[in-house]
């Protein structure tokens, strides 16, 4: 069964679009990830599956319902943690998940129960009667996902869950999804830019680049259709790199900083592109080979890395971070 689906989703503001007509199908209990770089569309996409942005074309449903059409019936069915913290920083953990309760007509009774159970789920019992001004980063977010779930959604949608928190606190948050997950069998949308995050939590992603879904499936599935061996060059003039295009036993050569190969045959042709090098008069600094990883699928699919795009926009986020208070 099939809860969320996304049939020519689009909007656009003014004459950009930021989503491009997206087709999407996610199964019911599994976890969905959209993995794409900043600006690709993640949370205009989400904020329209959340009833708080209309689409300007095409239609989405949750559960069977247009988003568009019964937004009502629709934020019922869901929680949402968005990707900027809108927790009331004076009132103390168990306060704003009281409010929480209070605004989905949840009965007292049952209410109470129920955050008891979200706040062991999350594990922050113990902190439950301070005001969240003191709460670090970790707990906040911990804070939300619980007040996400108060109201039993069929769905939760999470953008962006570990942005500007550290790998620790990180790996914390990745450990609570999936409990979740397992526990209240709910059906998880989350966006990151994290390609690990997508890789550690998902059953099944979603690549994302300028409003368009350019890879779809599993982790594995889509890691393994790249090759089995990536070979990264540095060379003394990058701009050689072309000249592997024409050896038989290179399939694809991704020029940048660092020239990226994926060989036909993998590592058995290592030493073939040494001897190619030397006849072409190709000079070659450092090689190291990996295994491939979903930002390999992102390379491929989009000709552009992943990584080096976000070194670049590491400083922009940090300061955007620094400035909401969520930094380090
Ligand atoms: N309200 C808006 N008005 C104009 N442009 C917007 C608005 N919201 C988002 N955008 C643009 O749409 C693109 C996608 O944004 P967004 O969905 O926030 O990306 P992501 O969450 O993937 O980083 C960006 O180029 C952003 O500048
Ligand atoms: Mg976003």
């Amino acid at each position: 069964m099939n809860v969320i689906e996304l049939r020519g989703l689009t909007r656009r503001f003014g004459d950009f679009t930021a989503v491009d007509s997206l087709d999407l199908v996610i199964e019911e209990g599994s976890i969905f990830g959209l993995l794409g770089p900043n600006g690709a569309g993640k949370s205009t996409t989400l904020n329209m599956l959340c009833t708080m942005l209309r689409p300007t074309e095409g239609h989405a449903f949750i559960d069977g319902m247009d988003v568009d059409k019964k937004p009502h019936d629709v934020r019922q069915m869901i929680g949402i943690v968005f990707q900027d913290p809108t927790l009331d920083s004076r009132l103390t953990g168990r306060e704003n998940l009281e409010m929480h309760a209070e605004l989905y007509n949840v009965e007292a009774a049952l209410a109470r129960e129920r955050i008891n159970e979200l706040l062991s789920l999350v594990e922050l019992e113990d902190k439950a009667g301070e005001i969240v001004r003191n709460y670090s980063g970790g707990m906040r977010r911990r804070l939300e996902i619980a007040r996400g779930l108060i109201h039993h959604p069929k769905v939760l949608f999470l953008d962006e869950p570990t942005i500007g928190l550290d790998p620790q606190t990180r790996a914390k948050i990745w450990d609570y999804v999936k409990k979740l997950s397992e526990e209240e069998n709910i059906t998880i949308l989350l966006t990151t830019h994290y390609m690990e995050e997508a890789q550690t939590l998902c059953d099944r992603i979603g690549i994302i680049d300028h409003g368009k879904i350019v890879a779809l499936g599993s982790p594995e599935d889509l890691i393994r259709e790249v090759g089995e061996e990536m070979v990264l060059l540095e060379l003394v003039d990058a701009s050689k790199a072309d000249l592997f295009r024409s050896a038989d036993f290179v399939e694809k050569v991704y020029p940048g900083k660092r020239t990226t190969l994926v060989l036909r045959d993998g590592p058995r042709d290592t030493p073939k592109l040494f001897s190619f090098a030397a006849e072409n008069g190709i000079a070659i600094l450092s090689m190291e080979t990996y295994k491939p990883t979903l930002n390999d699928v992102f390379l491929r699919k989009v000709g552009r890395d992943l990584r080096e795009e976000h070194a670049e926009n590491k400083d922009k986020l940090r300061t955007a971070m620094r400035r909401r208070g969520m930094g380090r």
